[in-house]
Protein backbone atom coordinates (compact mmCIF):
# COMPACT_ATOMS: atom_id res chain seq x y z
CA UNK A 1 0.00 0.00 0.00
CA UNK A 2 2.80 2.53 0.52
CA UNK A 3 6.59 3.39 -0.55
CA UNK A 4 8.00 5.02 2.04
CA UNK A 5 7.65 5.00 5.87
CA UNK A 6 7.13 8.60 6.98
CA UNK A 7 9.86 8.84 9.55
CA UNK A 8 12.21 8.35 6.80
CA UNK A 9 11.86 10.62 4.11
CA UNK A 10 14.28 13.45 3.44
CA UNK A 11 15.91 15.85 0.96
CA UNK A 12 17.29 13.00 -1.26
CA UNK A 13 14.00 11.97 -1.94
CA UNK A 14 12.83 15.88 -3.06
CA UNK A 15 10.41 16.01 -5.98
CA UNK A 16 9.69 12.44 -5.56
CA UNK A 17 5.77 11.24 -5.81
CA UNK A 18 4.99 9.15 -2.34
CA UNK A 19 2.82 6.72 -0.68
CA UNK A 20 2.75 7.04 2.96
CA UNK A 21 0.02 5.40 5.58
CA UNK A 22 0.07 5.88 9.32
CA UNK A 23 -1.84 7.86 12.30
CA UNK A 24 -2.75 11.61 12.29
CA UNK A 25 -0.48 12.85 15.08
CA UNK A 26 -1.61 16.27 14.83
CA UNK A 27 -3.82 18.77 12.43
CA UNK A 28 -3.23 22.26 11.80
CA UNK A 29 -5.13 24.45 9.64
CA UNK A 30 -3.24 27.44 8.58
CA UNK A 31 -5.46 30.06 7.02
CA UNK A 32 -6.79 28.03 4.51
CA UNK A 33 -3.91 25.36 3.98
CA UNK A 34 -4.33 22.74 6.24
CA UNK A 35 -1.27 20.28 7.60
CA UNK A 36 -0.94 17.08 8.88
CA UNK A 37 1.84 15.44 11.26
CA UNK A 38 1.49 11.69 9.85
CA UNK A 39 3.17 8.99 12.17
CA UNK A 40 4.35 6.02 11.63
CA UNK A 41 7.39 3.41 13.30
CA UNK A 42 9.76 4.97 11.65
CA UNK A 43 8.31 9.12 12.76
CA UNK A 44 6.71 12.42 11.90
CA UNK A 45 6.03 13.71 7.96
CA UNK A 46 4.38 16.92 7.54
CA UNK A 47 1.31 16.98 4.96
CA UNK A 48 0.59 19.79 3.74
CA UNK A 49 -3.28 19.88 1.91
CA UNK A 50 -3.59 22.93 -0.38
CA UNK A 51 -7.27 23.87 -1.30
CA UNK A 52 -6.75 23.86 -5.10
CA UNK A 53 -6.79 19.79 -4.15
CA UNK A 54 -10.53 20.00 -3.88
CA UNK A 55 -11.30 16.34 -3.21
CA UNK A 56 -8.13 15.68 -0.82
CA UNK A 57 -9.11 19.41 1.08
CA UNK A 58 -12.44 18.22 1.89
CA UNK A 59 -11.40 14.81 3.20
CA UNK A 60 -8.81 16.25 5.26
CA UNK A 61 -11.14 18.53 7.12
CA UNK A 62 -12.86 15.78 8.40
CA UNK A 63 -9.60 14.28 10.08
CA UNK A 64 -9.35 13.85 13.39
CA UNK A 65 -6.15 12.72 15.88
CA UNK A 66 -5.34 8.94 15.64
CA UNK A 67 -7.23 8.02 12.29
CA UNK A 68 -5.56 6.22 10.18
CA UNK A 69 -4.58 7.43 6.84
CA UNK A 70 -3.13 6.56 3.53
CA UNK A 71 -1.90 9.82 1.63
CA UNK A 72 -0.20 10.15 -2.14
CA UNK A 73 1.83 13.15 -2.00
CA UNK A 74 4.92 14.71 -3.32
CA UNK A 75 8.33 15.50 -1.03
CA UNK A 76 9.07 19.21 -1.75
CA UNK A 77 11.66 21.36 0.17
CA UNK A 78 10.28 23.54 3.28
CA UNK A 79 9.62 27.05 2.97
CA UNK A 80 12.89 29.03 4.60
CA UNK A 81 12.19 29.57 8.05
CA UNK A 82 9.68 26.92 8.68
CA UNK A 83 12.20 24.22 8.82
CA UNK A 84 12.82 22.00 11.86
CA UNK A 85 16.01 21.02 12.79
CA UNK A 86 14.89 18.75 15.38
CA UNK A 87 12.64 16.32 13.13
CA UNK A 88 14.79 14.09 10.86
CA UNK A 89 12.14 14.61 8.77
CA UNK A 90 12.38 18.67 9.01
CA UNK A 91 13.58 19.71 6.15
CA UNK A 92 11.10 18.47 3.72
CA UNK A 93 7.30 18.47 3.49
CA UNK A 94 4.54 16.43 1.21
CA UNK A 95 1.99 17.88 -0.74
CA UNK A 96 -0.70 15.95 -0.82
CA UNK A 97 -2.59 15.00 -4.13
CA UNK A 98 -4.81 12.21 -2.97
CA UNK A 99 -6.29 11.94 1.15
CA UNK A 100 -7.67 8.31 1.99
CA UNK A 101 -9.18 7.90 4.90
CA UNK A 102 -8.30 3.78 6.03
CA UNK A 103 -9.86 4.18 9.23
CA UNK A 104 -11.79 6.98 11.48
CA UNK A 105 -10.60 6.89 15.68
CA UNK A 106 -12.50 7.78 18.85
CA UNK A 107 -11.28 10.80 20.41
CA UNK A 108 -7.91 8.80 22.14
CA UNK A 109 -7.89 8.78 26.04
CA UNK A 110 -4.77 10.77 26.06
CA UNK A 111 -2.97 13.11 23.77
CA UNK A 112 0.79 11.15 22.72
CA UNK A 113 2.82 13.96 23.81
CA UNK A 114 1.47 14.69 26.84
CA UNK A 115 4.00 13.37 29.60
CA UNK A 116 1.51 14.34 33.03
CA UNK A 117 -0.49 10.95 32.48
CA UNK A 118 -0.44 8.07 35.14
CA UNK A 119 0.97 5.06 34.44
CA UNK A 120 -2.27 3.06 35.07
CA UNK A 121 -4.05 5.12 32.50
CA UNK A 122 -1.26 4.12 30.02
CA UNK A 123 -1.25 0.26 31.26
CA UNK A 124 -5.15 0.16 30.28
CA UNK A 125 -5.05 2.08 26.93
CA UNK A 126 -1.78 0.58 26.17
CA UNK A 127 -2.37 0.48 22.00
CA UNK A 128 -2.57 3.69 22.70
CA UNK A 129 0.37 4.31 24.99
CA UNK A 130 2.51 2.08 22.87
CA UNK A 131 2.34 4.53 19.89
CA UNK A 132 4.36 6.67 21.56
CA UNK A 133 7.98 7.40 20.24
CA UNK A 134 9.33 6.16 23.18
CA UNK A 135 7.74 3.25 23.50
CA UNK A 136 8.58 2.50 20.20
CA UNK A 137 11.76 3.18 20.82
CA UNK A 138 11.57 0.80 23.41
CA UNK A 139 10.75 -2.10 21.89
CA UNK A 140 12.67 -1.97 19.16
CA UNK A 141 15.72 -1.53 21.45
CA UNK A 142 14.67 -4.81 23.35
CA UNK A 143 14.38 -7.18 20.02
CA UNK A 144 17.86 -5.82 18.91
CA UNK A 145 19.05 -6.65 22.25
CA UNK A 146 17.67 -9.99 21.93
CA UNK A 147 18.57 -10.53 18.26
CA UNK A 148 22.09 -9.28 18.85
CA UNK A 149 22.98 -11.82 21.65
CA UNK A 150 21.36 -14.64 19.69
CA UNK A 151 23.45 -13.89 17.03
CA UNK A 152 26.83 -14.08 19.22
CA UNK A 153 25.33 -16.98 20.67
CA UNK A 154 24.60 -18.93 17.49
CA UNK A 155 28.49 -17.62 16.01
CA UNK A 156 29.31 -19.59 19.28
CA UNK A 157 27.67 -22.55 18.65
CA UNK A 158 25.06 -22.43 21.37
CA UNK A 159 22.19 -24.13 20.30
CA UNK A 160 17.97 -22.74 21.55
CA UNK A 161 16.39 -25.22 23.20
CA UNK A 162 12.92 -24.93 24.39
CA UNK A 163 12.01 -25.90 27.74
CA UNK A 164 8.51 -26.81 29.29
CA UNK A 165 6.14 -24.14 30.91
CA UNK A 166 3.75 -26.72 32.29
CA UNK A 167 6.10 -27.92 34.82
CA UNK A 168 6.80 -28.71 37.82
CA UNK A 169 8.28 -26.25 40.84
CA UNK A 170 11.70 -24.90 40.30
CA UNK A 171 13.80 -24.09 43.45
CA UNK A 172 14.71 -20.32 42.97
CA UNK A 173 13.12 -19.31 46.09
CA UNK A 174 9.92 -17.55 45.32
CA UNK A 175 6.40 -18.56 45.32
CA UNK A 176 5.11 -20.69 41.72
CA UNK A 177 2.27 -19.17 39.72
CA UNK A 178 0.76 -22.85 39.36
CA UNK A 179 -2.01 -24.56 37.29
CA UNK A 180 -4.25 -26.34 37.48
CA UNK A 181 -4.91 -29.95 35.68
CA UNK A 182 -8.07 -31.07 34.47
CA UNK A 183 -6.99 -34.75 33.73
CA UNK A 184 -5.22 -35.41 37.02
CA UNK A 185 -7.99 -34.38 39.82
CA UNK A 186 -6.26 -32.41 43.06
CA UNK A 187 -2.85 -32.10 40.95
CA UNK A 188 -0.92 -28.81 39.74
CA UNK A 189 1.79 -27.34 37.16
CA UNK A 190 4.04 -24.70 38.31
CA UNK A 191 5.04 -22.53 35.63
CA UNK A 192 8.62 -22.23 35.89
CA UNK A 193 10.63 -19.87 37.86
CA UNK A 194 13.61 -20.44 35.60
CA UNK A 195 14.73 -23.63 33.17
CA UNK A 196 17.38 -24.36 35.72
CA UNK A 197 16.89 -28.00 36.03
CA UNK A 198 16.20 -28.82 32.60
CA UNK A 199 19.18 -27.05 31.46
CA UNK A 200 21.27 -28.98 33.26
CA UNK A 201 19.43 -32.13 32.48
CA UNK A 202 20.43 -31.00 29.05
CA UNK A 203 23.97 -30.87 29.73
CA UNK A 204 23.61 -34.68 30.80
CA UNK A 205 22.23 -35.31 27.45
CA UNK A 206 25.17 -34.15 25.70
CA UNK A 207 23.70 -30.48 24.45
CA UNK A 208 26.75 -29.16 25.51
CA UNK A 209 26.05 -25.23 24.87
CA UNK A 210 22.67 -24.55 25.15
CA UNK A 211 20.75 -21.30 25.36
CA UNK A 212 17.11 -19.90 25.59
CA UNK A 213 15.30 -16.70 25.49
CA UNK A 214 12.64 -17.74 28.31
CA UNK A 215 9.78 -16.82 29.81
CA UNK A 216 9.75 -17.01 33.66
CA UNK A 217 7.21 -16.80 36.08
CA UNK A 218 7.79 -15.74 40.07
CA UNK A 219 4.84 -15.10 42.23
CA UNK A 220 7.02 -12.58 44.77
CA UNK A 221 6.81 -8.66 45.93
CA UNK A 222 7.03 -7.01 43.35
CA UNK A 223 9.85 -3.63 42.77
CA UNK A 224 10.43 -1.16 39.77
CA UNK A 225 13.05 -4.08 38.81
CA UNK A 226 11.00 -6.96 38.94
CA UNK A 227 8.11 -8.54 37.55
CA UNK A 228 6.03 -12.10 38.22
CA UNK A 229 6.63 -12.62 34.41
CA UNK A 230 9.65 -11.73 32.75
CA UNK A 231 12.25 -13.34 30.00
CA UNK A 232 15.52 -14.47 30.74
CA UNK A 233 18.68 -15.15 28.42
CA UNK A 234 19.42 -18.56 30.00
CA UNK A 235 22.89 -20.25 29.03
CA UNK A 236 24.52 -23.38 29.94
CA UNK A 237 27.33 -25.14 29.13
CA UNK A 238 29.38 -28.69 29.45
CA UNK A 239 33.06 -29.10 30.54
CA UNK A 240 33.58 -25.19 31.65
CA UNK A 241 34.63 -23.53 34.85
CA UNK A 242 34.01 -20.38 36.44
CA UNK A 243 36.10 -18.41 33.97
CA UNK A 244 34.74 -19.69 30.67
CA UNK A 245 31.59 -18.50 31.55
CA UNK A 246 32.56 -15.32 32.43
CA UNK A 247 34.64 -14.63 29.74
CA UNK A 248 32.02 -15.50 27.33
CA UNK A 249 29.37 -13.74 28.76
CA UNK A 250 31.00 -10.93 29.45
CA UNK A 251 31.48 -10.84 25.65
CA UNK A 252 28.66 -11.47 24.82
CA UNK A 253 27.72 -8.36 27.07
CA UNK A 254 29.88 -6.01 25.38
CA UNK A 255 29.71 -6.82 21.94
CA UNK A 256 26.04 -6.06 22.20
CA UNK A 257 26.66 -2.97 24.16
CA UNK A 258 29.04 -1.95 21.29
CA UNK A 259 26.77 -2.87 18.56
CA UNK A 260 23.34 -2.00 19.61
CA UNK A 261 24.32 0.94 22.01
CA UNK A 262 28.09 1.72 20.51
CA UNK A 263 28.90 1.80 24.13
CA UNK A 264 32.59 0.70 25.15
CA UNK A 265 32.49 -1.45 27.95
CA UNK A 266 36.00 -1.62 29.90
CA UNK A 267 37.83 -4.81 28.35
CA UNK A 268 38.09 -6.96 31.21
CA UNK A 269 34.88 -6.18 33.77
CA UNK A 270 36.52 -6.02 37.53
CA UNK A 271 35.76 -8.97 40.21
CA UNK A 272 35.26 -7.97 43.52
CA UNK A 273 34.11 -10.84 46.01
CA UNK A 274 30.96 -10.61 48.10
CA UNK A 275 32.49 -9.84 51.37
CA UNK A 276 34.29 -7.14 49.99
CA UNK A 277 31.49 -5.68 48.01
CA UNK A 278 29.55 -5.58 51.86
CA UNK A 279 32.30 -3.90 53.15
CA UNK A 280 32.53 -1.16 50.74
CA UNK A 281 29.46 -0.57 49.28
CA UNK A 282 27.14 -2.25 51.48
CA UNK A 283 25.45 -4.36 49.08
CA UNK A 284 26.06 -7.43 46.86
CA UNK A 285 24.89 -5.13 43.69
CA UNK A 286 27.03 -1.89 44.00
CA UNK A 287 27.07 0.89 41.71
CA UNK A 288 30.34 1.80 40.94
CA UNK A 289 29.55 4.89 39.30
CA UNK A 290 29.20 6.58 42.64
CA UNK A 291 32.58 6.86 44.15
CA UNK A 292 31.61 6.98 48.23
CA UNK A 293 33.20 3.85 50.27
CA UNK A 294 32.23 2.52 53.18
CA UNK A 295 34.98 2.46 55.80
CA UNK A 296 34.58 -0.09 58.73
CA UNK A 297 34.83 1.51 62.34
CA UNK A 298 33.37 -1.78 64.30
CA UNK A 299 36.99 -2.09 66.19
CA UNK A 300 37.51 1.99 66.36
CA UNK A 301 33.95 1.92 68.37
CA UNK A 302 34.49 -1.16 71.14
CA UNK A 303 34.87 1.27 74.04
CA UNK A 304 33.44 4.53 73.16
CA UNK A 305 30.93 6.21 75.64
CA UNK A 306 28.44 6.50 72.57
CA UNK A 307 26.26 3.56 73.69
CA UNK A 308 24.48 3.12 70.03
CA UNK A 309 28.28 2.95 68.89
CA UNK A 310 29.77 0.76 71.81
CA UNK A 311 27.24 -2.37 71.80
CA UNK A 312 26.98 -2.49 67.97
CA UNK A 313 30.63 -2.98 67.63
CA UNK A 314 30.35 -5.70 70.73
CA UNK A 315 27.61 -7.20 69.06
CA UNK A 316 27.99 -10.70 67.73
CA UNK A 317 26.34 -9.61 64.24
CA UNK A 318 27.00 -5.62 64.52
CA UNK A 319 28.86 -3.32 62.63
CA UNK A 320 29.58 0.12 63.02
CA UNK A 321 30.57 2.27 59.51
CA UNK A 322 30.95 5.27 58.53
CA UNK A 323 30.75 7.27 54.68
CA UNK A 324 32.70 9.96 54.23
CA UNK A 325 30.73 12.53 51.70
CA UNK A 326 33.54 15.12 50.45
CA UNK A 327 32.44 18.56 50.73
CA UNK A 328 29.16 17.15 52.98
CA UNK A 329 30.22 20.30 55.45
CA UNK A 330 27.44 22.46 52.78
CA UNK A 331 24.78 19.79 53.07
CA UNK A 332 22.11 21.84 55.41
CA UNK A 333 19.82 20.55 58.09
CA UNK A 334 16.95 19.56 56.26
CA UNK A 335 19.02 18.12 53.87
CA UNK A 336 20.97 16.07 56.58
CA UNK A 337 17.11 15.38 58.22
CA UNK A 338 15.81 13.86 54.97
CA UNK A 339 18.57 11.51 54.80
CA UNK A 340 17.97 10.51 58.12
CA UNK A 341 14.52 9.49 57.25
CA UNK A 342 15.62 8.01 54.66
CA UNK A 343 17.66 5.18 56.18
CA UNK A 344 15.23 4.53 58.33
CA UNK A 345 13.04 2.68 55.19
CA UNK A 346 16.53 0.22 56.06
CA UNK A 347 15.57 -0.25 59.68
CA UNK A 348 17.95 1.94 60.66
CA UNK A 349 17.73 3.92 63.94
CA UNK A 350 19.17 6.94 63.23
CA UNK A 351 21.94 8.74 61.12
CA UNK A 352 24.69 9.86 63.68
CA UNK A 353 27.32 12.47 61.78
CA UNK A 354 30.40 14.64 62.03
CA UNK A 355 31.07 17.95 59.82
CA UNK A 356 34.85 18.31 60.01
CA UNK A 357 35.57 21.84 60.52
CA UNK A 358 39.46 21.53 61.40
CA UNK A 359 40.58 17.83 61.39
CA UNK A 360 43.15 19.25 63.62
CA UNK A 361 41.11 20.06 66.49
CA UNK A 362 39.79 16.36 67.87
CA UNK A 363 36.65 18.41 69.45
CA UNK A 364 33.53 19.64 69.66
CA UNK A 365 34.52 22.89 67.98
CA UNK A 366 36.95 21.57 65.42
CA UNK A 367 34.30 18.35 64.94
CA UNK A 368 30.73 19.03 64.30
CA UNK A 369 28.27 16.71 65.69
CA UNK A 370 25.75 15.59 68.34
CA UNK A 371 28.17 12.59 69.05
CA UNK A 372 31.59 13.89 69.70
CA UNK A 373 31.76 14.63 73.29
CA UNK A 374 31.00 10.81 73.83
CA UNK A 375 33.65 10.13 71.85
CA UNK A 376 37.54 9.63 73.11
CA UNK A 377 40.00 11.50 71.42
CA UNK A 378 41.89 8.10 69.89
CA UNK A 379 38.03 7.31 68.31
CA UNK A 380 38.29 10.49 67.27
CA UNK A 381 41.59 10.48 65.29
CA UNK A 382 40.90 6.74 63.95
CA UNK A 383 37.69 8.34 61.96
CA UNK A 384 40.09 11.35 60.68
CA UNK A 385 42.42 8.67 59.61
CA UNK A 386 40.39 5.91 58.26
CA UNK A 387 38.35 7.99 56.44
CA UNK A 388 40.75 10.29 55.20
CA UNK A 389 38.59 13.12 56.15
CA UNK A 390 39.52 17.03 55.25
CA UNK A 391 38.66 20.08 56.27
CA UNK A 392 34.71 20.64 54.89
CA UNK A 393 33.55 17.10 54.65
CA UNK A 394 30.99 15.34 56.40
CA UNK A 395 30.95 11.73 57.74
CA UNK A 396 27.30 9.68 58.14
CA UNK A 397 27.64 6.78 60.64
CA UNK A 398 25.59 3.73 60.88
CA UNK A 399 25.58 1.68 63.68
CA UNK A 400 23.28 -1.76 64.26
CA UNK A 401 23.03 -5.37 63.16
CA UNK A 402 25.49 -6.03 59.72
CA UNK A 403 22.57 -6.10 57.56
CA UNK A 404 20.75 -3.06 58.98
CA UNK A 405 24.09 -0.69 58.45
CA UNK A 406 24.88 -2.33 55.03
CA UNK A 407 21.72 -2.47 53.84
CA UNK A 408 20.63 1.41 54.99
CA UNK A 409 24.27 2.93 54.29
CA UNK A 410 24.66 0.85 51.47
CA UNK A 411 21.32 2.48 49.89
CA UNK A 412 22.48 6.46 51.78
CA UNK A 413 25.89 5.75 49.38
CA UNK A 414 23.95 5.52 46.21
CA UNK A 415 21.16 8.48 46.80
CA UNK A 416 23.75 10.71 48.35
CA UNK A 417 25.69 9.80 44.93
CA UNK A 418 22.92 10.27 42.44
CA UNK A 419 21.60 13.64 43.96
CA UNK A 420 25.27 15.11 44.17
CA UNK A 421 26.29 14.68 40.79
CA UNK A 422 29.91 15.19 41.33
CA UNK A 423 30.06 12.22 43.29
CA UNK A 424 29.60 9.97 40.44
CA UNK A 425 31.49 9.03 37.62
CA UNK A 426 32.21 7.46 34.25
CA UNK A 427 28.69 6.23 32.70
CA UNK A 428 28.86 2.46 32.61
CA UNK A 429 30.20 0.42 35.63
CA UNK A 430 30.00 -3.69 34.78
CA UNK A 431 31.47 -5.76 37.76
CA UNK A 432 31.31 -9.30 38.48
CA UNK A 433 30.70 -10.15 42.64
CA UNK A 434 32.18 -13.44 42.96
CA UNK A 435 33.07 -15.97 45.95
CA UNK A 436 29.18 -15.52 47.31
CA UNK A 437 28.30 -17.95 50.01
CA UNK A 438 27.08 -21.05 49.47
CA UNK A 439 23.95 -20.88 52.55
CA UNK A 440 22.87 -17.74 54.28
CA UNK A 441 20.92 -18.37 57.34
CA UNK A 442 17.15 -17.71 58.08
CA UNK A 443 16.88 -16.70 61.15
CA UNK A 444 13.08 -17.42 61.50
CA UNK A 445 13.31 -20.61 60.23
CA UNK A 446 16.12 -21.48 62.24
CA UNK A 447 17.90 -23.50 59.33
CA UNK A 448 20.36 -22.69 56.39
CA UNK A 449 18.98 -21.19 53.01
CA UNK A 450 21.05 -21.92 49.41
CA UNK A 451 22.21 -17.74 48.73
CA UNK A 452 21.73 -19.37 45.17
CA UNK A 453 20.38 -22.62 44.57
CA UNK A 454 20.97 -25.60 46.05
CA UNK A 455 22.31 -27.06 42.60
CA UNK A 456 25.49 -24.06 43.13
CA UNK A 457 28.70 -26.28 43.73
CA UNK A 458 31.37 -25.06 46.32
CA UNK A 459 34.56 -23.63 45.92
CA UNK A 460 37.62 -25.60 45.40
CA UNK A 461 38.77 -26.93 49.23
CA UNK A 462 35.65 -25.90 50.32
CA UNK A 463 33.59 -29.40 50.19
CA UNK A 464 34.63 -29.80 54.48
CA UNK A 465 32.64 -26.63 55.59
CA UNK A 466 29.82 -28.04 54.22
CA UNK A 467 29.66 -29.98 57.29
CA UNK A 468 31.87 -27.81 59.94
CA UNK A 469 31.29 -24.14 59.63
CA UNK A 470 28.01 -23.71 56.55
CA UNK A 471 28.17 -20.37 57.14
CA UNK A 472 32.06 -20.04 55.65
CA UNK A 473 31.68 -22.17 53.06
CA UNK A 474 32.16 -20.25 49.54
CA UNK A 475 30.19 -20.83 46.20
CA UNK A 476 30.96 -21.09 42.28
CA UNK A 477 28.85 -18.74 42.22
CA UNK A 478 28.79 -15.34 39.66
CA UNK A 479 26.75 -12.18 39.29
CA UNK A 480 27.47 -9.58 36.51
CA UNK A 481 26.18 -6.37 38.24
CA UNK A 482 25.66 -2.74 35.70
CA UNK A 483 25.15 0.28 36.87
CA UNK A 484 24.27 -1.13 40.55
CA UNK A 485 21.85 -3.66 38.83
CA UNK A 486 21.99 -7.28 39.05
CA UNK A 487 21.85 -8.13 35.41
CA UNK A 488 22.89 -11.75 35.71
CA UNK A 489 23.51 -14.35 37.54
CA UNK A 490 24.78 -18.20 37.40
CA UNK A 491 27.21 -20.86 38.99
CA UNK A 492 29.02 -23.38 37.93
CA UNK A 493 26.93 -26.89 39.41
CA UNK A 494 27.22 -29.63 41.17
CA UNK A 495 27.58 -32.54 38.57
CA UNK A 496 28.56 -35.40 41.41
CA UNK A 497 25.75 -36.94 43.25
CA UNK A 498 27.47 -37.63 46.88
CA UNK A 499 28.27 -33.74 46.87
CA UNK A 500 24.79 -33.10 45.87
CA UNK A 501 23.79 -35.02 48.96
CA UNK A 502 25.92 -33.10 51.37
CA UNK A 503 24.75 -30.00 50.21
CA UNK A 504 20.85 -31.24 50.74
CA UNK A 505 22.18 -32.38 53.96
CA UNK A 506 23.26 -28.77 55.09
CA UNK A 507 20.15 -27.31 53.64
CA UNK A 508 18.53 -29.86 56.04
CA UNK A 509 16.75 -31.22 53.08
CA UNK A 510 15.97 -35.12 53.45
CA UNK A 511 17.10 -37.16 50.66
CA UNK A 512 12.97 -37.79 50.59
CA UNK A 513 11.92 -34.49 50.32
CA UNK A 514 15.22 -34.33 48.01
CA UNK A 515 13.86 -37.05 46.02
CA UNK A 516 10.29 -36.06 45.70
CA UNK A 517 11.10 -32.60 44.39
CA UNK A 518 13.80 -32.92 42.34
CA UNK A 519 14.08 -36.52 42.04
CA UNK A 520 14.91 -36.41 38.27
CA UNK A 521 17.69 -34.47 38.01
CA UNK A 522 19.68 -36.27 40.85
CA UNK A 523 18.73 -39.52 39.04
CA UNK A 524 20.23 -37.93 35.81
CA UNK A 525 23.42 -36.46 37.60
CA UNK A 526 23.94 -40.63 37.97
CA UNK A 527 24.38 -40.83 34.43
CA UNK A 528 27.33 -39.40 33.40
CA UNK A 529 26.63 -35.86 33.88
CA UNK A 530 29.59 -33.48 32.72
CA UNK A 531 30.53 -30.87 34.91
CA UNK A 532 28.54 -27.88 33.72
CA UNK A 533 27.87 -24.67 34.18
CA UNK A 534 26.06 -21.39 33.11
CA UNK A 535 24.28 -17.99 33.36
CA UNK A 536 20.87 -16.30 33.24
CA UNK A 537 20.84 -12.82 32.47
CA UNK A 538 17.16 -10.77 32.89
CA UNK A 539 16.56 -9.36 29.15
CA UNK A 540 13.69 -7.11 30.67
CA UNK A 541 16.82 -5.15 33.36
CA UNK A 542 19.33 -5.13 30.46
CA UNK A 543 16.67 -3.53 28.34
CA UNK A 544 15.59 -1.09 30.79
CA UNK A 545 19.71 -0.04 31.25
CA UNK A 546 19.60 0.74 28.00
CA UNK A 547 16.87 2.65 27.55
CA UNK A 548 17.74 4.66 30.31
CA UNK A 549 13.74 4.15 31.27
CA UNK A 550 12.54 4.27 34.88
CA UNK A 551 11.18 1.45 35.03
CA UNK A 552 11.10 -2.28 33.87
CA UNK A 553 7.85 -1.94 32.71
CA UNK A 554 8.71 1.11 30.28
CA UNK A 555 10.47 -2.20 28.49
CA UNK A 556 8.01 -4.79 28.22
CA UNK A 557 4.96 -4.12 25.96
CA UNK A 558 2.64 -5.18 28.23
CA UNK A 559 3.64 -5.41 31.03
CA UNK A 560 1.78 -6.16 34.81
CA UNK A 561 1.50 -3.51 37.71
CA UNK A 562 3.26 -3.44 41.42
CA UNK A 563 0.14 -5.43 42.80
CA UNK A 564 0.87 -7.97 39.70
CA UNK A 565 -2.61 -7.36 37.49
CA UNK A 566 -2.41 -6.23 34.04
CA UNK A 567 -4.90 -3.40 33.48
CA UNK A 568 -5.80 -4.20 29.98
CA UNK A 569 -6.92 -7.72 30.10
CA UNK A 570 -8.05 -6.92 33.74
CA UNK A 571 -6.54 -10.02 34.50
CA UNK A 572 -6.27 -11.89 37.24
CA UNK A 573 -9.85 -12.40 36.76
CA UNK A 574 -13.14 -14.52 38.18
CA UNK A 575 -13.56 -17.82 36.05
CA UNK A 576 -16.98 -19.53 36.09
CA UNK A 577 -18.21 -22.09 38.12
CA UNK A 578 -17.84 -24.70 35.35
CA UNK A 579 -14.11 -24.09 34.52
CA UNK A 580 -13.73 -24.39 38.07
CA UNK A 581 -15.45 -27.38 38.54
CA UNK A 582 -13.71 -29.35 35.68
CA UNK A 583 -10.60 -28.11 37.12
CA UNK A 584 -11.74 -29.89 41.05
CA UNK A 585 -11.26 -26.35 42.78
CA UNK A 586 -13.38 -24.81 44.97
CA UNK A 587 -12.43 -21.24 45.83
CA UNK A 588 -11.86 -20.14 49.51
CA UNK A 589 -12.11 -16.84 49.92
CA UNK A 590 -10.87 -14.52 52.94
CA UNK A 591 -12.32 -11.16 52.25
CA UNK A 592 -8.66 -10.04 52.56
CA UNK A 593 -7.67 -9.97 49.17
CA UNK A 594 -7.86 -6.47 47.71
CA UNK A 595 -10.40 -5.59 45.15
CA UNK A 596 -8.92 -6.30 41.64
CA UNK A 597 -9.69 -2.95 40.64
CA UNK A 598 -7.78 -1.56 43.76
P1 LIG B 1 18.38 -15.64 39.10
O1 LIG B 1 17.27 -15.98 40.02
O2 LIG B 1 19.52 -14.84 39.64
O3 LIG B 1 19.07 -16.95 38.53
O4 LIG B 1 17.80 -14.91 37.82
C1 LIG B 1 18.64 -14.51 36.74
C2 LIG B 1 18.37 -13.09 36.33
O5 LIG B 1 17.00 -12.90 36.01
C3 LIG B 1 16.59 -11.58 36.33
N1 LIG B 1 15.41 -11.64 37.21
C4 LIG B 1 14.30 -10.89 37.06
N2 LIG B 1 13.99 -9.94 36.18
C5 LIG B 1 12.78 -9.38 36.26
N3 LIG B 1 11.84 -9.70 37.18
C6 LIG B 1 12.10 -10.67 38.09
N4 LIG B 1 11.16 -11.00 38.99
C7 LIG B 1 13.40 -11.30 38.07
N5 LIG B 1 13.98 -12.27 38.81
C8 LIG B 1 15.20 -12.46 38.27
C9 LIG B 1 17.76 -10.90 37.01
C10 LIG B 1 18.62 -12.07 37.45
O6 LIG B 1 19.98 -11.73 37.51
N6 LIG B 1 18.55 -20.32 37.24
C11 LIG B 1 19.34 -19.20 37.71
C12 LIG B 1 20.41 -18.80 36.74
C13 LIG B 1 21.58 -19.76 36.69
O7 LIG B 1 22.06 -20.17 37.76
O8 LIG B 1 22.01 -20.07 35.58
C14 LIG B 1 18.43 -18.02 37.98
O9 LIG B 1 17.26 -18.01 37.62
O10 LIG B 1 18.45 -10.10 36.08
P1 LIG C 1 20.59 10.17 70.20
O1 LIG C 1 21.60 9.72 71.18
O2 LIG C 1 19.43 9.26 70.01
O3 LIG C 1 20.22 11.63 70.35
O4 LIG C 1 21.36 10.11 68.80
C1 LIG C 1 22.48 10.89 68.53
C2 LIG C 1 22.78 10.78 67.05
O5 LIG C 1 23.03 9.44 66.72
C3 LIG C 1 21.65 11.25 66.15
O6 LIG C 1 22.24 11.98 65.10
C4 LIG C 1 21.03 9.97 65.66
O7 LIG C 1 20.50 10.14 64.36
C5 LIG C 1 22.23 9.05 65.65
N1 LIG C 1 21.87 7.63 65.81
C6 LIG C 1 21.00 7.05 66.66
N2 LIG C 1 20.95 5.71 66.49
C7 LIG C 1 21.83 5.44 65.50
C8 LIG C 1 22.27 4.26 64.85
N3 LIG C 1 21.79 3.04 65.17
N4 LIG C 1 23.19 4.36 63.86
C9 LIG C 1 23.69 5.55 63.51
N5 LIG C 1 23.32 6.71 64.09
C10 LIG C 1 22.43 6.67 65.09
Amino acid sequence: MRTHYCGELNKDHLGQEVILCGWAHRRRDHGGVIFIDLRDRKGLAQIVIDPDTVEAFKTAESIRNEFVLKVKCKVRPRPEGTINKNLPTGEVEMLASEIEILNASLTPPFMLDDDSITESIRLEHRFIDLRRDEMQGNLQLRYDISKNIRQFLDKEEFIEIETPILTRSTPEGARDYLVPSRVHEGGFFALPQSPQLFKQILMVSGFDKYFQIAKCFRDEDLRADRQPEFTQIDIEASFVNEADIMTITENMIREMFSKVMKINLPKTFNSITYREAMERYGSDKPDLRVTLELVDMTEVMKDVDFKVFSSAANMKNGRVAALKIPGGGALSRSEIDSYTEFVKIYGAKGLAYIKINNKEQLNEEGLQSPIVKNMHEKALASIIALTAAENGDLIFFGADKKKVVNEALGALREKIGHDKKHLTSELWAPLWVIDFPMFEYDDEGNRWNALHHPFTAPKDGHEDLLDSDPGSCLSKAYDMVINGWEVGGGSIRIHQQSLQSRVFKALNISDEEAKEKFGFLLDALQYGAPPHGGLAFGLDRLATLLAGADSIRDVIAFPKTQKAQCLLTQAPNQVDEKQLRELHIKVRTTGKTENKND
